[in-house]
């Protein structure tokens, strides 16, 4: 084994980064056996100094991290600072100064990943970043190496534990909104400003690494359809139950069935309790893929949180490290198809469309003939009389699958029926 030690920069020291220190030390003996030197922490960039991190040597904490990027001595660079600026900066410059990069910033690589990857070919070194998408799940590397010899053509899932556990508290307990954000923050599994994850912002981002890893192509965070879930009530959970169903925030990426496009999206969603994605508790995030040769593969585990992110970080270390040693790089950016990424209008899914219409003769009539004007066909219908003696009632459509445009076209004509006082939700139903 090679007695001189590999140079890591830490680039951030919050939630995950001093979980990336403490197993750094603490692993330190089995991360030197097996990557076949030891790995020595030389430096960590940080805002605020004076903060008390425990296990982190005082006379290693920084806030010049562009200094720290420079020193020209680092191997390898770990960026868990989050957003883009001045992450983007400083993994350039690391590039730029001899050291490969670890990053597990999604949001950084939605929307730079392709300048980004080819400033690291250029300059011959590796860019990981396994834990930007699904926290501790192995996900990148199974389809960026082990799936390389397949056709991908699907990739669905739940891939942000923060939303994740808001909709879980919101079902089981029947918890608020704003109680269930305020303890996904507390527990670390929100990002710096929440809006990321409840406006699927986050989702979004990954969204857009998993189709580009899939397709072979790319796709940015703008490519991706976004909806959040902060609109999703007590009241659609009802709709859902009464279904058979839960509501998830799912990212859906699909190859068109003639292979000349791909869709990227996330949105709430109500899937079947019989649907293993139901049963995806808490933070915990699960990945469908589908493909020619292997069919259907899951991936599930904790989506987010310090410990499991570090797990991943910590891989991508020593994946690099080892890379470092042998003088080679890893597979780098795969973007050869360059399929373009289709509106959402071309989606084709089911839909729960909840109305809430006048109790009288014809109704269901009327609002039947807008669907077929729309070439959308309805699967059931239930209405159900409203006790405040308004005469009003709600009445629940669940399509057969329709392209988004058809149902948009069909909301759109429904709102302006004198007889509809109010289109109260719309939910893609999926995993049927
Ligand atoms: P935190 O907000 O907990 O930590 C951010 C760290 O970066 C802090 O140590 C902060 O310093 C430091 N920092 C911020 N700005 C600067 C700057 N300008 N210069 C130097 N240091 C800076 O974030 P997380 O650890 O939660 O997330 C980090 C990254 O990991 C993000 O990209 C996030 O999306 C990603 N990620 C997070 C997961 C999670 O569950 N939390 C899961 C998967 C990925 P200080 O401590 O002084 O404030
Ligand atoms: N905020 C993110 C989430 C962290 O909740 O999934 C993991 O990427």
């Amino acid at each position: 084994m090679r007695t001189r030690p590999l140079k890591v920069a830490l680039l951030g020291c919050g939630v995950v980064g001093s979980e990336v220190a403490r197993i750094m030390t603490t692993h330190a003996d089995d991360l030197a056996a097996r990557i076949g030197a030891p790995v020595e922490l030389a430096g960590v960039a940080v805002r605020r100094p004076s903060k008390v991190r425990e296990g982190v040597d005082p006379a290693l904490v920084t806030t010049d991290a562009t200094a720290l990027v420079k020193r020209g001595d680092i191997d390898v660079v770990v960026e868990v600072i989050g957003g883009i600026e001045p992450a983007r900066a400083l993994i350039t410059t690391a590039f730029e100064h001899g050291a490969s990069v670890v990053s597990a910033n999604k949001a950084l690589l939605a929307q730079d990943g392709a300048a980004l990857h080819a400033l690291a070919e250029e300059q011959g070194r590796d860019l990981y970043y396994e834990a930007a998408v699904a926290g501790a799940i192995p996900l990148i590397r199974p389809l960026r190496e082990s799936l390389a010899g397949d056709k991908v053509n699907r990739v669905l899932g739940i891939v942000n534990g923060t939303t994740n556990f808001i909709l879980d508290k919101m079902d089981s307990t029947g918890a608020g909104y704003q109680e269930a954000l305020d303890e996904a923050t507390a527990l670390g599994y929100a990002e710096a400003d929440p809006t990321a994850d409840v406006e699927g912002f986050d989702a979004a981002a990954k969204a857009a690494i998993l189709a580009g890893i899939a397709f072979h192509t790319r796709v940015r965070l703008d490519d991706v359809y976004r909806e959040g879930m902060t609109e999703v009530t007590a009241a659609d959970f009802a709709s859902a139950k009464a279904m058979g169903c839960t509501i998830k925030l799912l990212a859906i990426c699909e190859r068109a069935a003639d292979g000349g496009s791909v869709t990227a999206r996330v949105h709430p969603a109500m899937i079947p309790l019989s649907h293993p994605l139901a049963s995806v508790r808490g933070a915990y995030n699960a990945v469908f893929v589908e493909s020619d040769a292997a069919g259907q593969l899951m991936f599930y585990g904790p989506g987010a949180g310090g410990a499991p992110t570090a797990s991943a970080v910590l891989g991508d270390l020593v994946a690099v490290c080892r890379n470092k040693l042998s003088g080679a790089t890893g597979p780098g950016d795969s973007a050869y198809t360059q399929l373009p990424v289709s509106p959402m209008g071309e989606v084709v899914t089911r839909y729960h469309i909840s109305l809430d219409v006048a109790d009288k003769p014809g109704v269901l009539a009327q609002v039947a003939t807008v669907f077929a004007e729309h070439g959308v066909s309805i699967d059931t219908v239930r209405q159900q009389g409203r006790q405040d003696g308004g005469g009003d009632a709600s009445l629940v459509v669940v399509t057969h699958r329709a392209s988004d445009a058809s149902l948009s076209g069909t909301v759109e004509a429904l709102r302006n029926l004198d007889t509809v006082r109010g289109v109260a939700s719309i939910m893609r139903v999926e995993g049927e």
